[in-house]
Order: structure tokens, then C-alpha cells, then sequence
């Protein structure tokens, strides 16, 4: 039976945090064409082997990647301990195929995990269920694999339970040997007319029970279950065990949030990533503006939501330029704004047509996304409940408005913002409503 109370307990830090950094790296940095590289050109082991034998980041520096993710305003962090294509960036017992044993010769999961911590951030890894490099996984005819279309690749003598004793082996070496871990992101299952890799066939119960036990605080995704598409049984009223403790819409934010069956606000997190790829893609310079991600983040916010905004490191370690850039422009506007994020959710209110709202106890964040002429209407906000308001960014007091203008519409709050046509943060000037 699931436990309410429990789960709520635990997710209440991820939810007051919101705002966290996703890491993908690992080979695919090398031919730099993002991390389905292997699946999407059907590239063959042999062919990608060569940047196992090269793989070596003379340039990573996990404390420089930690105070980026610190000084955006970023709460925690996920790292691939392992993508797709089966290598290990720490050093298995269970595998050759691990950062340890290519000219890099580290354990980088465990140089991450310390300089996350280090810097006071939650850390979490990040685990392929798919692996491209296993003998004993799906090749041909499965949906994804690099192989799936090459009938020699047959799945005669490969043995699924098999990968699955490694994964679980794996799983159990990422929860003991690298002290406490506050995020299990496991990704993805998924089911074509030849395979069903969802659930049980990762055997999941027994998974979920040794992580719980090694690691009894951590939380853990929806992908036992479902892929990005889909949310899980977490929504109904019994979720199963393997549910996971939130759902992770991927490349979206859920139009109106996620409720659950009983209308309950779940714990989710979007995944977003900065240009198009998760990987280090060389030529990818889509870069969503910082001022987008603000806003989106914000929207994450006021739908009860997380937002986890990924990096691709390149094979030198760096982060890529335009990425920090990004980093460091979110990071000055959370420096003044942060109240409006952590620990809020959302108001219940009607999405106002000039911005959004968080909330987090008696105080609203009022987010003005949009220029007014004259003064800035309060939608929603009524007058007599509103004890205070205050400019977040240098908590100067503002007053309700009260002049022949805007006194034809009694039901809405007004306030001078500013003296210029021009918002003091034409991004989001937020204002912090205390309410009576
Ligand atoms: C998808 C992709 C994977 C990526 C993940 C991030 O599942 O397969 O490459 O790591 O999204 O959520």
C-alpha cells in the first residue's frame, strides 16, 4: 500500500528546490552529434570504440561545473552514471566498458558527486535502463538499439535476465559505494511489437526495494514505468512500487501542471535542455535565451512544477561557452529573485494576462512579464487582502494605486511599478505581495 506520508516527506525538499542542473556526458562528447549518435547513424560497436580508447577530459573540473550550478541558483544536480550506449563514467566491478579503464582513468561519478557536495548541492545520477553495449540486451528488432535493423545481430544466446542481474548489480555498486545520494533518475522503458521493456521486465519491485533499503531518503523518477511519454501509475490512487516519486515531462512544461487522479498537485520536474541536444552537440547553437529559461522556470514554479535545465559538457570537459553564459544571466536575476522560487508552488489563482504567480504561505509573487500603460493591474489579487507589497529585487515598498484611472475597476489591485514605461526587470519584475 502506498505510503502517503511517507512519499510526501520525502519529496518535500525536491519540491522546495525546484531548480536543478542536468549533466549528459560521456564517448558521444567525442563525435560531439549528441547522445543517440549510435542509434540514430546505426553506428556499430566497432565504430564507436575508438573513442573509448581516446577518451580523455584533461580540461574537467567538477568544482567549476559545481559554483556554475551554485551561482545560477540551481539546488541540486544529476550526472549520467551511465547513458545508452553502456559506458560507465565510475568504476564498476561489473564492466570493462567504464571511465576508469580509458585514458582518463577516472571515477568521475565520484569526482562529481564530491564537488556537488562540496559546493552544498543535492546531488543525483542519472541511469540508462537501455544499454547498447551489453551482450544480453535486445539488438535486433528492438526500438532503439543501433543494431535493431541488422538481422545478424540476432538475439539468439543473448540472455535479457541476464543484463538485467548486471543492471540491478550496477545499481546496487552506484548505492553503496558512493555515500548518500538524493536523486535516482532512471531512463526509460518503452515497449514496440517485439519487446516490453517496461516494469517487470527490469524486474523494478526488487529494484526499488534494494535502492530504498541502500539509500532509504533518495527519490526516484517515473521511468521504471513509462518513458517521457506517458506519467505512471504515480497518478492513481495505488501507485505500484517502481512508480517512482515524480513524473518527468521531458522538453515540456505540462500545459496546466500535473494533478493526479484525485486532483491532488503531483511532484514533477520538466527537463529541459539549453540548445536542442542533451549530449555535447558541436554544431547545435540553438540556445534558448536566458530570459526564456527565467520565464520558464517561473512557469515551471507557478504550475507546482521543477524545471531541470541540462548541460552537455564537450570531450574536454568544458562546459560549453554559451551554456555558462546562460548559467551565469539566470544566476543574477535569482540572485535578487530567488524568494519567488524556492519553496514556492502554485497559487491556485487564474494565470494573470500579464505574467504568473508563485506562492509560498502568506506571500505572492506577483511575476510582471508585461509593460503597462499607467499602472500595473494586480489581476486576481483583491485589495483588502493585501498587507504589504514590495519590488522583490531591492524590497522597496510600492503601494496599491488609488486615483480616478484606475478606480473604475474596483475589483482589481493596481500599483505604480515604476516611474519610467519600462519594468525594472524587463525579463520579470516580481513583486512580493504579503498578504493579511
Ligand atoms: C530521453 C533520451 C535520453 C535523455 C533523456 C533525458 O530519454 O533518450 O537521451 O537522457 O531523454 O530525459
Amino acid at each position: 500500500m502506498f505510503d502517503r506520508e511517507a512519499y510526501e516527506k520525502r519529496v518535500e525538499w525536491f519540491k522546495d528546490a525546484r531548480f536543478g542542473m542536468f549533466i549528459h556526458w560521456g564517448l558521444y562528447a567525442i563525435p560531439a552529434r549528441g547522445e543517440w549518435v549510435r542509434s540514430v547513424e546505426e553506428m556499430p560497436e566497432e565504430e564507436y570504440r575508438p573513442f573509448f580508447e581516446e577518451f580523455d577530459p584533461k580540461d574537467f573540473d567538477p568544482r567549476a561545473w559545481a559554483r556554475a550550478a551554485k551561482n545560477a541558483g540551481m539546488k541540486y544536480a544529476v550526472m549520467t552514471a551511465k547513458h545508452h550506449d553502456g559506458f560507465c563514467l565510475f568504476d564498476s566491478a561489473l564492466t570493462d566498458w567504464k571511465s576508469t579503464n580509458t585514458p582518463c582513468g577516472k571515477d568521475l561519478v565520484r569526482e562529481y558527486l564530491d564537488a556537488f557536495r562540496a559546493e552544498g548541492l543535492k546531488v543525483g545520477l542519472y541511469y540508462s535502463l537501455l544499454d547498447w553495449h551489453h551482450p544480453d540486451y535486445p539488438h535486433y528488432q528492438d526500438a532503439n538499439h543501433p543494431m535493431r535493423n541488422h538481422p545478424e545481430c540476432s538475439n539468439e544466446n543473448r540472455v535479457f535476465s541476464r543484463y538485467v542481474e548486471y543492471m540491478h548489480g550496477q545499481v546496487r555498486e552506484l548505492c553503496s559505494n558512493y555515500g548518500k545520494l538524493d536523486i535516482l533518475w532512471f531512463d526509460f522503458s518503452y515497449k514496440n511489437d517485439y519487446f516490453d521493456l517496461t516494469g517487470e521486465a527490469w524486474e523494478a519491485t526488487k529494484l526499488v526495494r534494494m535502492v530504498r533499503e541502500l539509500q532509504p531518503d533518495v527519490i526516484i523518477d517515473n521511468r521504471l514505468e513509462v518513458s517521457g511519454a506517458g506519467f505512471g501509475s504515480l497518478v492513481t490512487d495505488d501507485p505500484s512500487e517502481f512508480s517512482g516519486d515524480f513524473v518527468s515531462p521531458e522538453q515540456i512544461i505540462p500545459p496546466e501542471g500535473i494533478f493526479d487522479n484525485a486532483g491532488r498537485p503531483m511532484t514533477w520536474e520538466a527537463c529541459i535542455t539549453m540548445n536542442d541536444n542533451w549530449g555535447y552537440h558541436a554544431k547545435d547553437h540553438h540556445f534558448k535565451p536566458a530570459s526564456t529559461i527565467i520565464k520558464k522556470l517561473v512557469e515551471c514554479v507557478s504550475k507546482s512544477g521543477n524545471m531541470l535545465l541540462n548541460v552537455g559538457p564537450d570531450a574536454r570537459g568544458n562546459i560549453p561557452v554559451e551554456s555558462l553564459k546562460i548559467l551565469a544571466d539566470i544566476g543574477t536575476w535569482m540572485k535578487k529573485n530567488s524568494a519567488s522560487i524556492y519553496g514556492c508552488a502554485g497559487s491556485g489563482l487564474a494565470k494573470p494576462e500579464n505574467g504568473r504567480i508563485t506562492q509560498n504561505g502568506n506571500k505572492l509573487y506577483y511575476h510582471v512579464m508585461e509593460p503597462a500603460i499607467g499602472d500595473v493591474p494586480l489581476y486576481g489579487v483583491q485589495r483588502e487582502k493585501i498587507a504589504k507589497v514590495r519590488l522583490l529585487s531591492d524590497m522597496s515598498e510600492r503601494s496599491i494605486s488609488d486615483n480616478w484611472m484606475v478606480n473604475n475597476y474596483p475589483d482589481i489591485s493596481f500599483t505604480a511599478v515604476s516611474e519610467t514605461p519600462e519594468l525594472p526587470d524587463p525579463v520579470d519584475t516580481v513583486l512580493e505581495i504579503t498578504l493579511k
